[in-house]
């Protein structure tokens, strides 16, 4: 098929070159020509394993091209998404400003017979708008249709993801929009949930909430079982182990962040206002979430008391592990606070020290590695839990430290072990 994809950020790119590699002739759009010339050169603007390389061999195999004119995207596909941003206003509401931008520019195009397809994150009854907005500024008599099919990609394993999904959710109103999406999903294996465009459309922000309150659930356990001396992990397997609830996202730590839960829970709250629903339990998963940092901070106060002067250091920058990506991550939160507070901040990630820099400054030292974050500080914070600091050499890493004092945000650490080598061990509702 010939697709297009109108956004060329995270979600559009690895659409667009998932496709590709599915056999279809693609067209990634995006007003940001600058983006546009360096994605032709095989500049990839965000960190994503595996998608460079998808990238490459589509472009070369001429499945993959890229344009900054919606006008071309429109004219040569039969099917077109839109996957441009949708980021939080002041009051948590989405920005539909660039999606309703693109309903225009495409009905302005349109030629013939085209299916749009929303991509991006919205609230419900986007689809009614958008399709409001085309059938206003169309300029030729010719039929369209409008579908919603919700991207469920996480960041760090997004082709995968995209190729091996749990399901695929398609939200439409005519047969024929329903076989094209059906067809052009074909090759994947995965069971289909082909709905209404409302219905699809809240099943995205229903995921997410839902995911995002199950760990703002176990983050609330977890301050239950520090009260009785109770072990959280243990907690999480034992529920885990119900099929009903199932083990995953039952991580306490320092809770979610990122460009997407924080986003969708604000949007979906506000969103159920404006219906007159006043959805008082994600408010209270965003609470939670808050307090989560809050929490920690706290430990870290408790363990060195005063903190002015005081050398702590950072493992971890990135909202999790396995992305650069620093929106939303609890890192630059309680780095900040502990600035305020006069601490002294070492820090080292994998792959966001850039972006990390960028939002910083100065006053952060960046490392080269975990071990020098440990020379002379007072504590060690893990705060993203990449593989790397699993199988730190924690003999080097008490030497190098002034106190032997580790701060655990994710419980990645064991705990017996880290006292056995000598460390104070400070994690997220474990068990002393
Ligand atoms: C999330 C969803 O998982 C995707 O399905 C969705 O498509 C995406 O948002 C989106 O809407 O675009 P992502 O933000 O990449 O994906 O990250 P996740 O892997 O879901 O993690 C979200 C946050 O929850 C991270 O900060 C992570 O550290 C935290 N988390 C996760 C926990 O604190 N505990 C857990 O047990 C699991």
């Amino acid at each position: 098929m010939n697709i297009s994809i109108i956004g060329s950020g995270y979600v559009g790119l690895v659409t667009g070159s998932c496709f590709a590699e599915l056999g279809n002739r693609v067209i990634c759009a995006d007003n940001d020509s600058k983006k546009i010339e360096g994605l032709k050169k095989g500049i990839i603007p965000i960190y994503e394993p595996g998608l460079k390389e998808l990238v490459m061999s589509n472009m070369k195999k001429k499945r993959l091209r890229f344009s900054s004119s919606v006008k071309e995207a429109v004219l040569e596909s039969e099917v077109i998404f839109i996957a441009v941003g949708t980021p939080s206003l002041e009051n948590g509401e989405a920005d539909l400003t660039y999606i309703e931008n693109v309903a225009r520019n495409i009905a302005q195009n349109l030629n013939g017979y085209r299916l749009i397809v929303e991509k991006s994150t919205v609230p419900v009854e986007t689809g009614k708008w958008v399709k409001q907005t085309i059938a206003t500024y169309i300029k030729r008599k010719v039929k369209f249709d409008i579908a919603s099919n919700p991207e469920f990609l996480r960041e760090g394993q997004a082709i995968s993801d995209f190729m091996h999904p749990d399901r695929i959710v398609i939200g439409v109103e005519s047969k024929a929009a329903r076989d094209i999406l059906v067809n052009l999903y074909s090759p994947l294996k995965a069971p289909l949930v082909i709905t209404d465009i409302k219905s699809a459309e809240l099943i995205k922000h229903a995921s997410n909430s839902f995911l995002a309150t199950k760990i703002s659930f176990i983050n609330a356990i977890s301050r239950i079982c520090e009260k009785v001396g109770a072990d959280v992990v243990e907690v999480a397997v034992g529920l885990g182990l119900d099929k009903r609830i199932g083990p995953s996202f039952l991580n306490a730590g320092l809770g979610y962040g990122g460009s997407c839960f924080p986003k969708d829970l604000d949007a979906f709250v506000t969103i159920s206002e404006k219906l007159g629903y006043d959805f008082g339990l994600l408010k209270a998963a965003r609470q939670i979430n808050q307090e989560q940092k809050a929490f920690f901070l706290s430990k870290i106060r408790d363990a060195l008391w005063i903190l002015k002067d005081k050398n702590v250091g950072v493992l971890g920058l990135s909202f999790k592990p396995n992305t650069d990506d620093i929106r939303n991550a609890p890192a630059i939160e309680i780095i900040q606070a502990l600035q305020i507070e006069g601490a002294k901040i070492k820090a080292y990630d994998p792959s966001s020290m850039d972006k990390a820099k960028a939002v910083l400054g100065k006053k952060v030292k960046f490392c080269k590695d975990a071990y020098e974050v440990c020379r002379d500080s007072d504590c060690l914070l893990l705060v993203t839990e990449w593989d790397e600091f699993k199988e730190l050499d924690f003999l080097r890493v008490k030497k190098l430290l002034k106190r032997p004092l580790v701060i655990d945000g994710r419980n990645i650490y064991d705990h017996k072990r880290m006292e056995k080598l000598g460390f104070s061990y400070v994690g997220i509702g474990r068990r002393r």
